[in-house]
């Protein structure tokens, strides 16, 4: 096995980071993600358990070294902890990771440790239930709660809490979320909204806040030192002086992260997405089902798609117009 990444794009930038979206199904409808009607795949479109599979070690050959698995919500794919089990025998794999909304990480999270996970990362955008029935149009706060508690009992460590900070909507509770996370020993992020799909929820450019104003509201209830830590993703980390806990900040619109990008996409129909805010892309799962054994084509288009990987998204948050009319549910982020 060779233990050189393959994978460079035309900037000089390894790719060892994947996102694999397992479904574009989700059973919270979050303002900033989806619209309230929304058309789900059918299923012969996405693709199937033996598919991930065999492209999650089509890329591990070529040097990825993190699976990140998402959705939609990945843990309402039927067989997803078989998958984890499967993954995690990768033999060059060095972290497999999820991204949940936590609804059904009470029933499933000493299963997907068991199976090998190392990493979960749990939405959450308020502590309050009235709000977070609103941000997700019917979900229980209280369910997401309890699944972080089922994941601490599992042995899962560095869970960490993503919040998408919303300017009139949950930026006054970055306080009580921050105070959440250091209590329990969580980590947390606050995200920038990005303008993917067209909501009709809220105007994106009213919403925005960004992460310095963000850092000077927690700062008033508790200092915060810039960590050079880093969890292989875009966030950028601060501490809090006796916390072990990294509260983070992904910045898009902010503090752009493009230079360093170490990671591409695959939406639940095996579309390569080369950058989450552009369209570049190549259609893995023609090759993978016109050529159902040839491991060397597979590697090939794969390694051809870096060429398309652009140098940065072109996110205007200053427009309400949705510059990428693809969901945030079909790549999982
Ligand atoms: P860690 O492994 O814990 O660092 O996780 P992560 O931040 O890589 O993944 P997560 O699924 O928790 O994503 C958090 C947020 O970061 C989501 O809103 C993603 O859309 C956003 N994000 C992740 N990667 C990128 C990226 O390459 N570009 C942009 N613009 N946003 C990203
Ligand atoms: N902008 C930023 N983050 C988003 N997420 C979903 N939609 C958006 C958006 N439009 C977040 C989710 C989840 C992560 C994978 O992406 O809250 O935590
Ligand atoms: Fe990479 Fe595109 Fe994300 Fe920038 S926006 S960090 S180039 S995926």
């Amino acid at each position: 096995m060779s233990s050189t990444n393959m994978l460079v794009d035309k900037f000089g930038r390894t790719v060892n980071y994947l996102r694999m979206s397992v479904t574009d199904r989700c059973d919270l409808r979050c303002v900033y993600c989806m619209a309230e009607e929304m058309t789900f795949l059918p299923r012969n479109q996405v693709l199937s358990l033996e598919e991930l599979e065999r492209l999650a070690a089509a890329f591990t050959r070529l040097g990825v070294r993190k699976l990140r698995l998402t959705g939609g919500e990945p843990l309402v794919r039927q067989g997803l902890v078989g998958l984890v089990a499967k993954l995690r025998q990768l033999p060059d794999l060095e972290e497999l990771c999820l991204t949940t909304n936590g609804t059904r990480l009470e029933d499933c999270a000493a299963e997907l440790k068991k199976a090998g996970l190392d990493r979960l990362n749990v939405s959450l955008d308020t502590l309050n239930a009235d709000k977070f029935r609103e941000l997700t149009r019917f979900g229980d706060v209280r369910k997401v709660l309890k699944g972080i508690v089922a994941a601490q009992k599992a042995g899962f460590k560095r869970i960490k809490i993503n919040c998408v900070a919303l300017k009139n909507r949950n930026a006054d509770e970055v306080v009580s979320l921050v105070r959440y996370a250091l209590d329990q020993g969580l980590d947390i992020s606050f995200i920038e909204e990005m303008p993917l799909g067209k909501i009709d929820s809220h105007g994106r450019a009213a919403e925005f806040i960004a992460s310095a104003e963000l850092r000077k509201i927690i700062s008033a209830y508790f200092p915060l030192v810039p960590s050079s830590s880093s969890s292989g993703g875009p966030a950028r980390y601060w501490m809090s002086p006796g916390f072990d806990s990294r509260i983070g900040f992904i910045s898009p619109h902010s503090n752009n992260f493009c230079a360093s990008c170490n990671r591409v996409r695959l939406t639940a129909t095996g579309r390569l997405l080369l950058c989450l805010g552009q369209e570049y892309s190549t259609d893995l799962r023609a090759v993978l089902r016109e050529f159902p054994n040839d491991e060397a084509r597979l590697e090939e288009v794969i390694v051809a798609s870096m060429a398309l990987k652009p140098k940065e998204h072109s996110f205007d948050i200053t427009t309400d117009e949705p510059q990428i009319v693809r969901f945030m549910n079909t790549t999982g982020g």
